[in-house]
């Protein structure tokens, strides 16, 4: 079934009138109305787990700019949250986990969360962004990696020090890591299960992590696990028409094999060309990205420039949809969003 929406129909390679755009992190703290709501709300948890607010913080970048599709107000960690981890944000760290897992025996006890009961407040709120959006836009749901949930998982929180821990655990003990993709792979095709029977109309998965694994523990870790994702979501008739996005933050190497996995399409880091990736890709996947987040910090006609780069390294045909290479940074000058917005709509397609 053919899409009207131009960010669906990119992502399945078919013709555009505008090149789609929207940008990772186009909700959060660059916006001042995102922290007035945060404050009123008490904090992002609260914006997070209250539907109502993260409707609303859903749709503020779309109502201030012409992007092409919204996403979906949550975080990757809602699904070790919901299997009682005990998700904190405090300010300057990152999100951080109560308890963390360090033995085969916490993993294998770890339960495999219902989506409709455990995670209802994130279906409650793809329900009400669907019907406030009534079509005008498309809702993009997500999950998280199966890796990058289980380098947080060991670690307890993480960023900042690049995992030491998950790291020395995937050298020391694979299997543990594996005992807890398998609690995670069921979990993450039940979440966007029904992320897509409540309205979302294309799926992300986020491996932002990708990159800190050598590449026998990246086949292991995060290639099967994504490719079991991929096709047990696409043999279900609530997802069939649902195009997925794979985006491996730094695994720019294995482009060809994530590119096999089944998805539409990739998401790719500024670090790549994606003149590069369409070749490793023989073009058979639509390409989402790449502009360095940090593009959107230089003055306006550098950045148009930019824009006008990427969308020069993709080339001529169809197949993509701009978006940067990683989120947008809270240092970032609302304005600037608008002029890259604005340059993606008017270059040719
Ligand atoms: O606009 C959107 O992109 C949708 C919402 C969204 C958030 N997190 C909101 C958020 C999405 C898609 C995510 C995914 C996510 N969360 C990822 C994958 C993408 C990536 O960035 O690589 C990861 C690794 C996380 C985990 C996470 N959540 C981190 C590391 C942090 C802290 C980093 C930071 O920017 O402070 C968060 C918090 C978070 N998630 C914020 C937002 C808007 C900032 C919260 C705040 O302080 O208000």
């Amino acid at each position: 079934m053919s899409s009207r929406h131009d960010f669906i129909r990119a992502l399945r390679r078919e013709p555009v009138t505008r090149r789609p755009v929207w940008l990772m992190r186009q909700a959060g703290r660059y916006l001042p109305e995102y922290r007035a709501l945060r404050q009123h709300a008490g904090g992002f948890l609260d914006l997070l787990k209250n539907p109502d607010n993260a409707c609303e913080v859903t749709l503020q970048p779309v109502r201030r700019f012409d992007l092409d599709a919204a996403i979906l107000f949550a975080d990757i960690l809602t699904i070790p949250d919901a299997m009682g981890l005990g998700l904190e944000f405090v300010a300057g760290r990152g999100p951080l986990f109560r308890r963390s897992i360090s033995r085969l025996t916490e993993a294998r006890a770890l339960p495999v969360p219902d989506p409709q009961t455990d995670l209802a407040y994130v279906l409650d709120t793809v329900k009400i962004v669907t019907q406030e959006l009534d079509g005008r836009l498309p809702l993009i749901g997500f999950a998280g990696g199966p890796w990058t949930l289980a380098a947080y998982m060991l670690e307890g929180g993480g960023g900042a020090r690049e995992f030491p821990r998950a790291r020395a655990v995937v050298n020391a003990q694979p299997e543990l890591v594996e005992v807890l993709a398998a609690k995670l792979v069921p979990a993450t095709i039940a979440y966007l299960l029904a992320q897509a029977r409540a309205g979302a109309e294309a799926l992300m998965l986020f491996e932002s992590w990708a990159g800190l694994l050598a590449p026998e523990g990246f086949r292991r870790h995060v290639l099967a696990p994504l490719e079991e994702i991929v096709t047990v979501v696409k043999a279900d008739p609530a997802a069939q028409d649902k195009p997925m996005i794979l985006f491996a933050k730094g695994a720019g190497q294995h482009a060809a094999a994530l590119g096999g996995l089944g998805a539409e399409a990739l998401g790719v880091d500024w670090t790549v060309s994606l003149a590069d990736v369409r070749r490793a890709t023989n073009n058979h996947v639509a390409l989402q990205g790449n502009l360095d987040p940090a593009a959107l910090l230089a003055p306006e006609d550098a950045l148009r420039a930019a824009v006008r780069a990427v969308i020069a390294d993709f080339g001529p045909g169809p197949g993509h949809v701009f978006n940067l290479g990683h989120g947008v940074t809270p240092d970032v000058d609302p304005e600037r969003v608008g002029a890259l917005v604005d340059e993606v709509h008017g270059a040719p397609v």
